[in-house]
């Protein structure tokens, strides 16, 4: 038996392929329970315009497949504020809202504890591209953006090899190498910049290139993270330091989009329907995660001050593998 009788779902922060995947699959688990739910649109911007839907089955049919979210997302600074938080737990109680599942990152998680601290049940799903969710080794995202910047970056190093270029290539992550790394392995890239490790001496940089070119290279891939970022100077300075052509890419929103891997389909479902089953069971404040093989959930607070960081002994073995 259900502990609540209706709950919402909304995705909030930055879209991310899988997303709805994982609506569809809390929409559908919790009618399964029995339990009705809402969409709110545009995420807690939605909510305080009370932009709210009733959702069925078929409201989320020939969409597992589909990049974005179906239900639009937003950043809501009213909601960073006591008074929005308040008025968006009213609109809630409003509309019969018990419980609402969040899908966003750590941001979105504040969110859905202050409503949570207002009498509204939260569980928070992490859906961002950057995998910079301390909690979990998974977001719903992220394998589709690897992959999305990976065949990116093959398509860029072919032309890079054919004139014999250095090429910069940024990635998005925010303030996280994440993307980055993964893609400087899979790509094989001869650099690989983090935030989390770059210690800014561009001379190394430039010795490498010209100690590559002597060893019969013809192309320089360097991965630079959105967190670091200035791809184009850093690609004038190159260039006026070993008279190598270097170009710089940023592939940006272009990673964002798409149709979802299967893992990431996958993932997100088995997530949503987590989500949606311990939010009908009657838990409050927490996040689904994916940590050591498994599916498990976390008190938000908790979830929130746990650390994660780049595995040193993955970034020297990117390092390993590029000479
Ligand atoms: P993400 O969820 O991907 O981390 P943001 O940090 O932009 O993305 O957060 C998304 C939204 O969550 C914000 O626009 C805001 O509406 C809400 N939010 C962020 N931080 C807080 C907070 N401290 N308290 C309440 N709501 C917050
Ligand atoms: O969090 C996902 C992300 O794409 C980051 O990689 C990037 O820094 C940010 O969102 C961009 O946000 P916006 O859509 O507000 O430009």
């Amino acid at each position: 038996m259900a502990k609540v009788k209706t709950i919402g779902i909304l995705t909030s922060g930055g879209d991310a392929p899988g997303m709805n995947a994982a609506i569809r699959a809390v929409v559908r688990k919790a009618i399964s329970n029995g339990v009705a739910v809402k969409g709110i649109k545009k995420g807690y911007q939605g909510l305080l315009n009370e932009e709210i839907i009733d959702m069925n089955a078929r409201s989320v049919s020939d969409t597992i497949q589909r990049g974005g979210t179906i239900l639009g997302t937003a950043r809501c600074m009213e909601f960073m504020t006591e008074e929005g938080q308040s008025k968006g737990a009213q609109i809630c109680k409003k509309h019969g809202i018990e419980g609402m599942v969040v899908i966003g990152g750590d941001g979105s998680y504040r969110g859905a504890q202050a409503l949570s601290r207002h009498g509204i049940n939260t569980i928070g799903l992490p859906g961002t591209i950057d995998l910079d969710i301390a909690c979990t080794d998974y977001t719903i995202g992220f394998d589709t953006a690897v992959n999305t910047a990976m065949e990116a970056i093959d398509k860029v190093r072919d032309t890079s090899s054919s004139h014999e270029r250095c090429s910069i290539i940024e990635v998005m992550g925010r303030n996280a190498g994440y993307i980055a790394l993964w893609c400087g392995v899979a790509n094989g890239a001869e650099d690989i910049l983090l935030p989390e490790t770059y210690d800014y001496n561009e001379q190394a940089i430039i010795n490498n290139i010209i100690r590559n070119r002597k060893r019969g290279k013809t192309h320089h891939l360097i991965i630079n993270a959105e967190g670091i970022g200035h791809s184009t100077s850093m690609a004038r300075r190159i260039e006026a330091a070993t008279g190598i052509e270097t170009r710089a890419t940023i592939l940006g929103y272009m990673q964002r989009g798409g149709s979802p891997t299967c893992k990431d389909r996958y993932y997100a479902s088995i997530m949503g329907a987590y989500a949606a089953d311990i939010l009908c069971a009657g838990s409050t404040n927490r996040v689904v995660a994916y940590k050591g093989g498994k599916f498990v959930d976390f008190d938000i607070e908790e979830a929130l001050e746990m650390q994660k960081g780049i595995s040193d002994y993955e970034y020297q073995v990117s390092k390993c593998l590029a000479i």
